[in-house]
């Protein structure tokens, strides 16, 4: 039986296993631990030794950066040289949850982290495992700073895990002796946070967001009195923001439903396709090789099963995946990033 956390309450076991994962971590090792988001591969933010182990793990190019979590008691000025008014209210507003905020980079925090960068990603995730870990870290680090730098739990390029056995999936090679992964039941938002550069003045700078999530431009909006910019060539690399990223092994197209419907028309006879549509009424007939399955018509919804659908439907046998193109509204901006990412992956080869 999984030790789940429930609200603020953890268990005597949860916490032993947290007490494990401090110290692992404090002996420069790694642990992927379950946020409101999706699980993340952590190690010391400030021991390049263990962040080379995150890079190796994921097969991860070493210029990209990495977020660094912390807990919310959290003294910000140790990690960051500038809190803008603007990312001081969007911690305000949404930490302890499921916003990145691009902050400048404090000169004591290894360059390795940040991929060289001199930004540093920070988060402060409200998922009570990892503020267990978070705070329990700190409080053993000198002066009582510490952070946990944390990609997702996934190889580079593949879907994000939002359960612990997804983690430990994906990196069977590595476990037990140099991976703990730490239970915290399926991640609630399921999708990776919203990362929103504010690394300039106030003055003269407008906040760009760099990666939809949870937290749409609208609600940031509401607390920044404008909506947040978008990425320039030369706003920093988000390796999320690559074309083909979070892509499942089995080829997968997004479609408006009636050229979805055109698509099985034109499948193979024999060709298995699973089809995630919004309407299970209107079905191709006769076609015993073609799936249907109903999605979620709510943004929250739908982002919390889309990786888990991902990892399933991979296991299931299908040759083609086609994803109803869902409707195009603010509210599901994230998802249609992270699908139209899954798709670009299989561009070429349909
Ligand atoms: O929800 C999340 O953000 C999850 C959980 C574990 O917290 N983490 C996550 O990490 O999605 P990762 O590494 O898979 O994606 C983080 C993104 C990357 O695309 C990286 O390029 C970007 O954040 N990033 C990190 N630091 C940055 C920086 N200094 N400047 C620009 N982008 C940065
Ligand atoms: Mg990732």
């Amino acid at each position: 039986m999984p030790e789940r956390a429930n609200g603020k309450t953890l268990s005597p076991t949860a916490r032993l296993a947290i007490d494990h994962a401090v110290q692992r971590l404090l002996d420069g090792g790694l642990v992927a631990f379950p946020t409101e988001t999706v699980y993340g591969l952590g190690a010391d933010a400030e021991t390049p030794k263990a962040i080379q182990k995150i890079y190796a793990a994921k097969g991860r190019p070493s210029t990209h950066p990495l977020i660094v979590h912390v807990g919310p008691e959290a003294d910000l000025a140790y990690w960051t040289t500038r809190l803008s008014g603007h990312a001081r209210a969007l911690a305000d507003a949404f930490w302890p949850g499921p916003l990145t905020l691009i902050l400048p980079r404090a000169s004591h925090i290894p360059d390795a982290v940040s991929g060289g960068q001199q930004t540093l990603g920070l988060r402060c995730p409200s998922h009570p495992v990892a503020q267990a870990l978070l705070t329990g870290f700190a409080t053993r680090r000198p002066g009582g700073h510490g952070g946990v730098a944390a990609p997702s739990a996934n190889k580079f390029g593949q879907v994000s895990p939002t359960h612990a056995d997804h983690v430990r999936a994906e990196f069977p090679e590595l476990l037990p002796d140099e991976l703990m992964v730490l239970e915290g039941g399926p991640a609630d938002v399921g999708i990776e946070s919203t990362i929103v550069d504010v690394s300039g003045t106030d003055s003269d700078f407008v906040p760009v967001l760099l990666r939809p999530g949870h937290i749409t431009a609208q609600q940031l909006a509401q607390v920044l009195g404008t909506l947040p910019g978008s990425p320039r060539a030369e706003s920093p690399q988000v390796s999320g923001s690559l074309k083909a990223h979070y892509a499942p092994r089995t080829p997968l197209r997004v479609l408006p439903r009636p050229l979805l419907d055109s698509a099985i028309d034109q499948a193979p006879e024999g060709c298995r396709v699973a089809a995630v549509v919004f309407d299970t009424a209107k079905q191709q007939q006769g076609r015993q090789d073609v799936d249907y399955l109903l999605c979620h018509g709510s943004p929250q919804a739908y982002a919390r099963d889309l990786y888990a659908q991902l990892r399933r439907l991979d296991h299931q046998g299908y040759d083609l995946l086609l994803f109803e193109l869902p409707p195009r509204t603010a509210a599901w901006a994230a998802i249609h990033d992270r699908l139209g990412r899954a798709a670009a992956a299989f561009q070429q080869s349909l």
